[in-house]
C-alpha cells in the first residue's frame, strides 16, 4: 500500500531539491531524490568497470546491480537518508564526472526498469515527496499532487554555479551550461519515461521567485486543493 505521494518533477536546477525536501520536512513525509538514484547508480558503473571510454556495459551493470537495494536510514535524530547497498552517498555525487555520464546512464531500460521497482518500494507504507523528472508521469501517475518546475536557463546556469562554489565538489563552472543543455535534451528526447509535465501537474516557473516564494505557492496550493 502507497501512502500519500507528492511529486515534484521539471528541468535541472530548477530549485526541486530546495522545494521538495522543504515540502516534506513541513507535512513530516519522507523525502526521496530520484536523480540522486540515477547519480548513484552511475557512480557505481565507473567503479566497477561498467563504463569504459564513454560506452556502458549494460548487462554487466544490470548483473552487478543483482541483490542490490536502496533503503532508507534513519539516525538517532530521526533525520531519514537514502542508503544503496548499505551506504550513504554525498556531495560527491554532484561532481563533472557523475553529472556527464548520468543522463546516458538514466536512457537505458534496464536501468530505469531497476531503479522504477527501487523507487516503489521505498513508497510502500509510506507518505513521501518524490522529485526527478518521470515521476508524476510513469512511476507514480496517481500522485495525489504533481509539481513541476521550470525556470530559464541562465537562471539556472547562475543557480547551479552558486550551488557548486558553496560545496566541495569538483565542476569547471564554465562546463555548467553546456552540462545543464545536454542533459536537458536527453532526458526530454529519450524514448523512455522522457522528462515532460504530467497534464494534471501545477507549474511554477521558479526563475523570478525566491525558494520562500516557491515553497509559499506549493504550500498554499496544497492546503487548499489537498487533505491530508
Ligand atoms: O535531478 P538530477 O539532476 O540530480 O538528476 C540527474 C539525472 O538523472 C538527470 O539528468 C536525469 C536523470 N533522472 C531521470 O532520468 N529520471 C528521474 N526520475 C530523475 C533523474
Amino acid at each position: 500500500m502507497l501512502g500519500n505521494i507528492i511529486s515534484v518533477d521539471g528541468f535541472s536546477s530548477t530549485g526541486k531539491s530546495t522545494l521538495a525536501s522543504k515540502l516534506a520536512e513541513h507535512y513530516n513525509f519522507y523525502y526521496l531524490n530520484s536523480g540522486l538514484m540515477y547519480r548513484i547508480i552511475s557512480y557505481f558503473a565507473l567503479n566497477n568497470d561498467c563504463i569504459i571510454k564513454d560506452k556502458i556495459k549494460e548487462s554487466k551493470l544490470i548483473n552487478k546491480l543483482n541483490n542490490l537495494n536502496f533503503d532508507w536510514v534513519i539516525d538517532k535524530n530521526g533525520n531519514k537518508s537514502l542508503s544503496f547497498d548499505g551506504k550513504i552517498f554525498g556531495e560527491k555525487m554532484y561532481s563533472f564526472e557523475i553529472s556527464d555520464i548520468v543522463s546516458t546512464v538514466a536512457k537505458l531500460e534496464s536501468v530505469r526498469n531497476f531503479l522504477f521497482r527501487q523507487q516503489k518500494n521505498l513508497a510502500l507504507q509510506k507518505s513521501i515527496v518524490v522529485e526527478g523528472r518521470d515521476i508524476g508521469t510513469v512511476v507514480f501517475p496517481d500522485a495525489k499532487v504533481k509539481f513541476f518546475l521550470s525556470a530559464e536557463l541562465d537562471i539556472r546556469t547562475k543557480r547551479r554555479n552558486k550551488q557548486i562554489k558553496e560545496s566541495n565538489i569538483s565542476f569547471d563552472t564554465k562546463k555548467v551550461e553546456d552540462n545543464l543543455i545536454k542533459r536537458d535534451k536527453i532526458d526530454s528526447e529519450r524514448k523512455i519515461a522522457p522528462l515532460k509535465k504530467a497534464e494534471d501537474a501545477f507549474e511554477i516557473d521558479t526563475s523570478k521567485k525566491s525558494q520562500f516564494e516557491v515553497f509559499n505557492i506549493a504550500k498554499n496550493y496544497i492546503d487548499s486543493n489537498f487533505q491530508f
